[in-house]
This record gives structure tokens, sequence and C-alpha cells, in this order.
């Protein structure tokens, strides 16, 4: 990835996009920077190799683009994954009572609290075990789809591992994990407590985890030089600081390469819920398919695409509880989902070279009538991109199916966007152009599937990517339990994961979810 006038810097579009995944794990914004930042540092400290530092980089900026990937099944246990995730972050596993303690921080009242601590008591290994193999497997899809070097993946893969053996998914030991997630476990953990209590905190932890959790070597080496790699953590950003410290060679990617990493972004994201797969590449390719029918010049046809991908970045922040929950929300749940599109707005807004896009994407819930969210703007507010958009979106939600509705057919779809028109929610012209380009993505078929995936073995696919359990997904198909098992077996294997997450990002990947 040699830089040319036309690329862009890889690391700026990487750290923006991790801003998002941070409140996934509900860590403060640039959590994901800091890790990177102070990694780096470590791995200097210890006499890495330049090679090796640009993984360690990679894998800091990477280290949280997992967060979705076992959100939908948390939250049947824990409806605010993200507060679960951010619980169990700084738990030393090597003390379960710890991860008991913090448990309890999940519960409200002395009921819930006790409900907490008993559910991660029965539930909480396997709880663990599953989230980090579904973690791990879409970091590394994550990584390999950015076409990072093959270290990044293999640092990502090992995230979870500690040196005594006792985590996973792989479950090796001491230097048979990557080095690059042996320094990122250190770094991470010492980000965390520093912000709990400062270099005492971190001195504590580090000391603590020294024999079991961390590298003796990298645990040892933070601790005699704590207060100076901990210094930078005090600035109150260190945006500037973290692009700054990207070892050479710097990557860069061609500008037509940001709608790839523009679509897995929108993946993960999609993936929060069962109920949005797919979503954001649909609204995507509608509000491009609308923009080129009035006629827009490509760039601004491109920067419409690239917000259709990246409009539901801030989906991150918001527990899967509330986009799953049937029932009507309540007014703090309400303002969790309101402030998704602030959430969008602030991740994109944060890289100059995504600033067009977090202009439309952030106002995708915004409506002619000032009725929309975050900002309630009003129609002089609203550009024809970001009208587009708006459109976009509603014509494809409508089409899924949510917690408290089916989903409609294209021309109910259609219909219902052309009452809120009416309505003088939704711009006309907008609505028209949407409609428009629906129809022209009737009828689309598959020439032959990916991996050598059966026609079968695709349906099955589909419920797999959407949470459904074996014996769902046979009373839908009308085959039998053994017979489902075996299609599942055959899936895995033929595509190369082992989690719903993994497989709902191929789906997507290969658009299996619609066509
Ligand atoms: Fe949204």
């Amino acid at each position: 990835m040699v830089g040319t006038g036309r690329d862009v810097r890889l690391n700026e579009i990487l750290s923006a996009l991790s801003l998002a995944c941070d409140l996934g794990s509900d860590f403060p914004m640039e959590k994901a920077l800091r890790n990177t930042l102070l990694a780096v540092q470590l791995a200097s400290e210890l006499g890495v190799r330049r090679e090796a530092l640009s993984a360690i980089y990679y894998i800091g900026l990477l280290r949280f683009i997992g967060c979705s990937g076992y959100a939908d099944e948390t939250s049947k246990i824990f409806p605010d994954d993200n507060a679960m995730r951010g619980a169990m972050a700084p738990v030393d596993f090597g003390y379960p009572v710890d991860g008991l303690r913090q448990a309890a921080t999940l519960g409200r009242g002395a009921l819930g609290r006790t409900r907490a601590i008993a559910t991660m008591a029965v539930r909480g290994k396997r709880l663990g075990e599953e989230f980090q193999r579904a973690d791990c497997e879409v970091m590394i899809r994550g990584a390999q789809r950015l076409r990072l070097p093959p270290a990044v993946a293999r640092g990502l893969g090992d995230a979870y591992e500690r040196w005594d053996g006792k985590g996973g998914p792989r479950g090796v030991r001491g230097e048979a994990i990557e080095m690059s997630a042996r320094i990122l476990a250190v770094a991470h953990q010492a980000e965390i407590h520093f912000r709990i209590g400062g270099v005492t905190a971190v001195r504590a932890i580090i000391q603590r985890g020294a024999s079991g959790w961390f590298d003796p070597e990298i645990a040892g080496t933070l601790l005699t030089h704590a207060n100076r790699l901990l210094a930078p953590l005090t600035a109150s950003s260190v945006w500037d600081a973290v692009l700054d410290a990207e070892p050479f060679p710097h990557m860069y990617v061609t500008v037509s390469r940001l709608q790839d990493i523009a679509r897995l972004f929108g993946e993960i994201a999609d993936l929060k819920s069962a109920y949005t797969l797919g979503h954001s590449l649909g609204v995507a390719n509608l509000a491009a398919g609308a923009a080129v029918r009035f006629a827009l010049p490509d760039a601004d046809v491109e920067v419409v695409r690239t917000a259709g991908l990246l409009h539901d970045i801030g989906r991150l922040s918001v527990p899967t509880g509330i986009w799953n929950k049937p029932g009507p929300l309540s007014p703090p749940e309400w303002d969790r989902v309101r402030l998704h599109t602030y959430y969008t707005e602030r991740t994109l807004s944060q890289s100059p070279l995504l600033e067009p896009v977090a202009r439309i994407a952030s106002l995708h819930h915004e409506r002619l009538d000032g009725s929309g969210y975050h900002r309630g703007a009003p129609a002089s507010m609203l550009s024809l991109p970001a009208r587009i958009l708006a459109a976009a979106d509603v014509y494809q939600a409508l089409t899924e199916h949510r917690p408290h509705r089916s989903a409609l057919d294209q021309s109910a779809a259609a219909c219902e966007l052309q009452r809120a028109a009416e309505l003088g929610a939704i711009d006309r012209q907008a609505a028209h152009a949407v409609c428009e380009a629906a129809g022209h993505r009737i009828g689309k078929r598959a020439s032959g599937w990916p991996a050598r995936l059966s026609d079968r073995e695709v349906e099955v696919l589909r419920h797999l990517a959407r949470g459904r359990s074996e014996k769902k997904i046979g009373e839908l198909l009308f085959i039998s339990p053994g017979t489902v098992h075996t299609h599942v077996v055959h899936v895995y294997e033929k595509i190369g994961v082992s989690t719903r997450a993994a497989a709902a990002l191929f789906a997507m990947e290969h658009d299996l979810l619609t066509r």
C-alpha cells in the first residue's frame, strides 16, 4: 500500500471508525487509540523490530471491531450487552470471584444484583468462551478484508489468550501466544486501570497479573517505565499523537477502497442486532441508485453511497437489548436511540476525510417537518443527499423485520414511503427516486453461490446469520434437526468459520441475505 496523490492514510480512517467500536464496548471514545499509543511505546521499549511494530499499531486500532460479534446473543442474557463488555473488560479471570463482583454492577437493586451474579456463575463460562470466539472471528475477518498483513489477523486472534493458558479461544500459553497480543493485553489493562486509579492502580493490576495473565517480561518493562510510558495518556485527546505514531512504512489506501472499508464497518454496525443484518448495504445501494436518478456528479454519488454504508455506525453505542425490545421504549431508552445519529456524526467527523460523509449520514433520521432526530432540523437544513438517504433508510427498514413488526413486501414499503412524503416528513422526489431505485433491484438473481455452497446451505446460512436455532431452522425449512445440523456443519466448514457472527459477516460480504 504505497501512497500516491490519490491515496489516503489508512490509519486516519481506522482511527475514526475505532471511536464507534469503543462505544460498543462501553469504553470512552479514544480507548483503542490510547491502547495503540501505549502498545507501540511499550513495544519500542522492548526492542520489537519495525515490521512487527506496524502490526501492533493496526491491532491496536482494530482491537474492538468485534464488539458486535456476540451482541445479539449476549443481550438475551444481559440486555445491556455494552455494559457487560465494559464491566468484564478489567476482570482477571484467574480470580473468578472478580468476575462475579463485576457482574453485580449489571443488576439494578439488591434482587437485580443477585440475579446478575447467579447468571454469571451459571452461564458465565460458556458465555465467555463463545463471546471470545465470535469476537476473534470478526476481528480476524475484518483484518483480512482490510488486506492487512497476516500478522495483524494473528495478533487479533490471540487478543483473549493469557500467559498461563487460561484464556481463549485457542487456550495456548506463554510464547505460543503472538507477541503483539501479549503486548496489547498489558497495554489494554494498563489503560483501563490508569483511568480508574492512575499509576498506582496500573502497578497493582500489572504486578498481580505478571505471573498469570501477562507475559512477565512485558509486565516488568511496563512497571519499570510506568511513569514515562503512561504520561501521554494524561493528554485530553491522543488523536494527533496516534496518527503521528504510525510506524514506517505508512499504509495508504486508494480512495476507491474507502467503499470496501465503509462496507466492512457498516456490516459490523449491522451485526449489533440480528434484525439489521444487511441493512447498511441495502440503504447504500438504494441511496446511490436514487442519487444517480437526480444526476448528481459521480463524486457526490460515491459520498452518498459511503454515507449509506456508515449511517448507522453510531448504533454500536446503543445496547442490543434496546434495539431488540419488542415493546415500547422507555424515555431513557429513547434517549439512547436518538443519540445514535449523534455518535455517527461524532465518529465520522473526527476525520477530515470522512467529514462530507458525516454531514449526510448524521441526518438520516431528520424529517422535513422537523419531527426527526437528533437535531430536530427543519427542511431548510436538509440537503438533497440527506433527503435521499433518509428516504432510502425508511424504505430499507420497512422491508426488514423488526421486533415490534414484520417486514413489509416491496410494494407495501413503497406505499408507506409515499405516504410519509405526502405527510410532509420525507422529500417527495427523493421518495420517488428511491422507489425507482428499489424497482431496479427486483429480480436480482444469483448465478452461483460463493464457497461452493448449495442452494439449501445458503438458505440455512441466512437463518443462521439471523441467530435462529437449528430447531427453528428445521421448522422453517420443513427438514429434521439432524439434517439441519449436517447443513450447518457443512456451511461452517465451507466458509471456514465457527460462529454466527462470522457466518453473518460472510453472508453480508457476499450479499446472500437479499439475493
Ligand atoms: Fe439509524
